[in-house]
């Protein structure tokens, strides 16, 4: 297994460009199952989590073509026959998200037999809410065995479904099977992340009939089939968000480029209170920080547009060295501190409380051998690491390289001390 060893103390001066977003080219890349034509995603990013979903995909019946174009990686995914209705749980345990194969198959082929994703690191993360909303638009389920068995032997159809609470795979799972059901279906409760938005962008120039995404109601009106469609995937706010608290971590002046400040305001207002300074530009953000002490800021982890579960590891790391004491709250998910405990490896001073932690902040962090335990969490030790003394090397990175493209190059480009240590090929399996 491969680890990535940092020496802190550099500050980072240059351009990082940013990547199409992990989350949002997955569920595209499953919309590619509703038609027989080909659907051609530009600013992909070259991922793990978008490696197995070709798998997946492939196994099912799609070509998936990646190139590189004029403006960088393209996939063209073509599925002109579903050959298989069958997910397996090899596949759909290595990337939970690729449980969203179910509804197309069944709007497609009117059956599926799809893998439960079983549990992950990061919380129970059942999938009753997607269930829920697929038999509401007319399928029938069966659970055995781990396994989903559905069927529309009379076809999907448009219905009213109001979710108890937010979620984002839910919605968009809802999203991806109502296009081609007959009729209208109403999503009340709908999450607004960017990545919906995108995800209707998509499938409206395949020629769905996707209103009011973006808000809590969306409207999908059903239509027969769809198209091809060329579309180029919206930029990954999380690998930005996350590049923006590196910057701020190790100081100096770093120019994000090739996305949207205000994908990340949350973020952004944080940063700023914490005492770093915030530029917002026509393509992205510059974060410079000079050798002044930051600030403990407090944050609540919320739903779009509030500040991303995703960017929760990364702001602790940042807190670990501020002034004061940070309350940090999350909201979204349950157990998603197991990145304190690595944190205090290195010197952090972390107490965890069911959904909060108290971050007080420490004169300074030391290097040590730590241990990333999910994607997010592992490189909340990378920013760490950069600020610590010494050498900080982080094991298990395969989570990282589930969701950060080219990170040590992109650090390293702003002159971060960050290498890979080539390991063994180990399990790139997990949550
Ligand atoms: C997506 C993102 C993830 C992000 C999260 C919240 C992808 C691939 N992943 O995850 O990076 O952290 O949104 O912004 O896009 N829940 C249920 N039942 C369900 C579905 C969800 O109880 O059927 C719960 C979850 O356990 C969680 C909450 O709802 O506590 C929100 O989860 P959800 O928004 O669905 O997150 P994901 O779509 O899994």
């Amino acid at each position: 297994m491969d680890r990535i060893a940092i020496v802190g103390g550099a500050r980072l001066h240059g351009e990082i460009p940013i990547s199409g977003a992990k989350n949002s080219a997955i569920k595209l890349m499953t919309a590619s199952l509703l038609t027989e034509e080909p659907l051609h995603l530009t600013n992909m990013p070259r991922l793990a989590d978008t490696r197995f979903l070709g798998t997946l995909l492939t196994r099912l019946g799609a070509i998936v073509d990646e190139r590189e174009g004029p403006a960088g990686s393209e996939t063209i995914l073509h599925t002109p026959e579903i050959v298989s209705s069958f997910a397996p749980y090899d596949l759909v345990r290595q990337m939970r998200a690729s449980f969203n194969v179910l509804g197309p198959l069944i709007a497609r082929t009117g059956q599926a037999k799809v893998s439960l994703p079983g549990g992950c690191t990061i919380g129970a993360r059942p999938v009753d809410l997607h269930l829920k909303a697929l038999e509401t638009l007319g399928a029938q389920i069966d659970l055995h065995e781990g396994y989903v068995y559905a069927q529309a032997p009379r076809g999907l159809k448009g219905a009213e479904i109001e979710f108890p609470f937010v979620s984002v795979g839910a919605t968009e799972h809802a999203m991806l099977t109502a296009v081609l059901a007959k009729g209208e279906t109403v999503l009340k409760n709908a999450a607004c992340e960017p990545e919906i938005v995108d995800l209707a962008d998509c499938l409206n120039k395949m020629g769905a009939r996707v209103e009011g995404a973006g808000t809590p109601v969306i409207r999908i009106t059903g239509v027969a089939r769809l198209s091809g469609a060329k579309h180029a995937v919206i930029t990954d706010r999380i690998e930005a968000g996350t590049y923006a608290v590196a910057a701020a971590m190790a100081g100096g002046e770093v120019r994000l480029t090739n996305t949207r400040a205000d994908l990340i305001e949350a973020l952004l207002l944080k940063i700023e209170e914490a005492g770093a300074g915030v530029e917002r530009t026509n393509d992205g953000v510059i974060i410079r920080r000079n050798g002044a002490r930051l600030k403990a800021v407090d944050i609540d982890t919320g739903v779009y547009p509030g500040f991303a579960t995703d960017l929760q590891a990364q702001f602790m790391a940042l807190m670990t060295l501020a002034e004061g004491e940070s309350v940090i709250r999350e909201h979204i998910f349950e157990n998603r501190f197991m990145h304190a405990p690595e944190l205090a490896r290195l010197g952090a001073d972390i107490t965890v409380s069911g959904g909060e932690a108290r971050v007080r902040g420490v004169e300074y962090l030391e290097g040590a051998q730590v241990m990333a335990t999910d994607l997010r969490a592992s490189v909340s030790l990378v920013i760490a690491g950069l600020a610590a003394r010494g050498e900080t090397v982080v094991g298990r990175v395969y989570h990282l390289d589930r969701g950060f493209e080219r990170l040590e190059e992109k650090l390293g480009a702003c002159g971060a001390n960050v290498r890979r240590i080539k390991g063994d090929a180990g399990p790139e399996t997990e949550d």
